[in-house]
């Protein structure tokens, strides 16, 4: 909830100011593919604009940015057109390019695979994705919760966990993501929360286990002084 509750509320605001609402829902929007979490982004579609990555909750190779918008007219200038580009008698000839349906011109189709991953897996396949994750996420977070020795921020939102060793220093705790990460033995995230700072799990691999999550756990515990 936490992040997620407050959108009606916010549109409801930029409603009574006139004020333009755009929701940059890069990772968060992946749970729309989701039947039991989709609710949770209740009043996203009150936005103007909304962008969403689904190189992160789409399991797409970067880049997979989406620009989606409420109005169509809010895409206006797309239609925009220029004489240096723009040759009418080639489009009506049927050449392809993307003018007029992306802002890069001389970029490769990132959209095609896009269309290919919902073509085979359709949205209730990358919503049985989406709910493994989270799963996964709900699981670690229960693990962190049970360890003695380490302290977990909040119940996850999405599909990502902070925690941290109980008692460490902010540079402990940089130091063992750092240590993992040139190891190569976790690519662990981190981020800033209530003035300390923490390690961030973000889960998106479907296929994680619950082994791969205490497993996990044990090389924090093992890079932590003791
Ligand atoms: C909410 C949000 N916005 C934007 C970004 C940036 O995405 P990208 O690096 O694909 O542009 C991220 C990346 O994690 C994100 O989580």
């Amino acid at each position: 909830a936490g992040l997620i509750d407050p959108l009606p509320e916010i549109a409801d605001i930029c409603e009574r100011h006139g004020a333009r609402l755009h929701i940059d829902a890069a990772y968060g929007a992946g749970l729309l593919f989701s039947a039991r979490h989709a609710a949770r982004l209740h009043g996203l579609t009150r936005a103007h604009t909304v962008t969403l990555d689904l190189h992160k909750l789409g399991w797409q190779p970067v880049a997979a940015g989406l620009l989606a918008v409420r109005d169509h007219t809010e895409a206006h200038a797309l239609t925009h057109t220029a004489d240096y580009l723009n040759a009418d008698d080639d489009t009506e000839a049927g050449l392809p390019d993307l003018l007029g349906r992306s802002l890069r011109t001389t970029r490769r189709p990132d959209v095609l695979k896009t269309a290919v991953t919902l073509k085979a897996l359709g949205r209730t396949g990358l919503g049985t994705l989406v709910d493994h994750v989270v799963a996964a996420a709900h699981h670690l977070a229960r693990l962190v919760d049970a360890h003695p020795a380490l302290e977990l921020y909040d119940t996850p939102t999405l599909s990502t966990v902070l925690f941290r060793p109980t008692g460490a220093s902010d540079d402990t705790v940089a130091t063992i993501r750092r240590d993992l990460l040139t190891e190569g033995r976790a690519v662990l995230g981190r981020a800033r929360m209530d003035g300390r700072l923490w390690l961030k799990a973000t889960l998106l691999n479907p296929h994680t286990e619950p082994g791969d999550l205490a497993a996990l756990l044990k090389l924090v515990e093992g890079h932590t002084p003791r």
